[in-house]
């Protein structure tokens, strides 16, 4: 078992290898997204295990409606900003929304986010049926972690950003989703805005680590946008998110307190739980 504050700061490089071993270690994996150097530095230094380029840096860095819009370039360029200030955290980097349709054209732009961007692993969001997607990109040697839950990328399709798998049938079928996205070779599962027993419930079914974004404190991790976290956000802030600048006073030591507050658990509490 992880010993919190002892653990805080994991010194060797992160690696696929290392956070499966986190999970089976009983330990907890602190995420979060970064889209610039001097962030992505400070993100790193406070011993954060992952950093994403999200396609939320439509929203945050570009000031759009949604993460639409974001492209396959827009992606790299900032995937490159972050992994030159990378020094331990590992780099994962959002698959835009219609940059995956098919497995070649996935293969390609995975292949352009690892080779130009420096990415060390793609995420995408879908349910089971990119099932094949993920087996192409883990063929070709691609980490890969798969989305589900709420899907930004879906938001037209399901009218708005609400809290996913609440009735049984639909939790049961994503728990379906995420076996199938595992067998196909996805090496880590993001879910959003689920309720917290699904996330226990997924991070207990499945091998991969389970990191969660408004899923409840029984995940095998924890991922914010790194705005909301430091409460920059314009606008009324996620239910699941937590201000910590009020508390630490600096940028570094809020980020190291949501680093510490994932390790320990006291972060996400069940006001910040679904
Ligand atoms: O794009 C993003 O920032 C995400 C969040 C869920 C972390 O996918």
């Amino acid at each position: 078992m992880y010993a919190g504050g002892a653990e805080k700061k994991r010194e060797r490089p992160m690696t696929v290898a290392r956070l499966h071993a986190i999970k089976r270690e009983g330990g907890a994996i602190a995420c979060l997204t970064a889209y610039d150097y001097s962030m992505a530095r400070a993100v790193d230094a406070a011993g954060t295990d992952v950093m994403l380029v999200g396609d939320s840096l439509g929203m945050v860095m570009q000031g759009r409606e949604t993460t639409l819009p974001v492209t396959v370039d827009e992606i790299i360029y900032h995937t490159r900003c972050v992994a030159a200030a990378r020094q331990r955290a590992l780099v994962m980097a959002d698959m835009p929304f219609m940059s995956y349709p098919d497995a070649a054209t996935a293969l390609a732009n995975a292949g352009r986010l690892m080779k130009e961007g420096g990415a060390q692993m793609v995420k995408l969001e879908g349910a089971g049926d990119q099932a094949h997607i993920v087996a192409a990109l883990a063929a070709a040697g691609v980490p890969v972690c798969a989305h589900l839950g709420l899907q930004p990328q879906l938001v037209h399709k399901i009218g708005g950003y609400r809290v996913q798998g609440r009735d049984a049938e639909d939790a049961d079928a994503m728990v379906e989703d995420a076996l199938a996205l595992e067998r196909a070779g996805a090496d880590l599962l993001l879910v959003e805005c689920i309720p917290a027993a699904l996330g226990k419930r997924l991070a207990r079914r499945l091998r991969i680590p389970v990191v969660g974004i408004g899923a409840g404190a029984g995940c095998d991790g924890q991922i914010l946008v790194v705005q909301d976290m430091l409460g920059i956000t314009p606008g009324r802030p996620p239910r699941f998110s937590r201000d910590f600048m009020p508390d630490a006073g600096s940028i570094p030591a809020a980020l190291e307190a949501y680093v510490e507050a994932v390790r320990v658990r006291t972060f996400p509490g069940e006001e910040h739980s679904f």
